[in-house]
């Protein structure tokens, strides 16, 4: 796993310090420790449990518990591609294509900047509007291939 460089180390400190130093700030703080580095780094996770007085164990369960915790680093943008079936049937596979030619990665990978990750979900309970695509918090409906570009845009 990639190393926090120093520099990084000392907005650890920070991060966990905008809380109170007991066990009931551990979601939060990892939430904060996620928004600022898209990943829970190692370092991030020891000197959380040392500060707030929670076992490891403890801190590791819950950051594999919920799925907007990553323990890899993760891109700025996480672009989520919906292949449950009605964005399967409605041509999901093709959008995930173009997105990773767009990206010039595949699904489960982040590109080499650090600005995007391609994610795979199942059904994310829209499928009025398959094929679906999130961008960050951002819903995309009826997505068509040719636009593709301008969703990883923001537009
Ligand atoms: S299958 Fe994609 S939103 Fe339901």
């Amino acid at each position: 796993m990639e190393k926090v460089m120093q520099n990084d180390l000392s907005k650890i400190a920070d991060i966990i310090a905008r809380n109170p130093k007991e066990p009931g700030s551990l979601i939060a703080v990892l939430q904060d420790i996620q928004k600022e580095f898209h990943y829970l780094p190692c370092e991030a996770l020891m000197e959380t449990a040392r500060v707030l007085g929670v076992p490891m164990s403890k801190v590791f369960s819950v950051s594999t518990f919920y799925n907007a915790f990553s323990l890899t680093p993760r891109g700025e943008t996480i672009v989520r591609i919906c292949q449950g079936t009605a964005c399967h049937i409605k041509g999901g596979k093709l959008i995930q294509e173009q997105i990773e030619s767009a990206l010039n990665i595949k699904a489960g990978e982040t590109t080499p900047d650090m600005k995007f990750t391609i994610e795979i979900v199942n059904c994310v309970g829209a499928c009025a509007m398959a094929p679906v695509i999130i961008v960050n918090n951002d819903y995309h409906g009826n997505v068509k291939c040719d636009k593709v570009k301008n969703y990883l845009d923001g537009k």
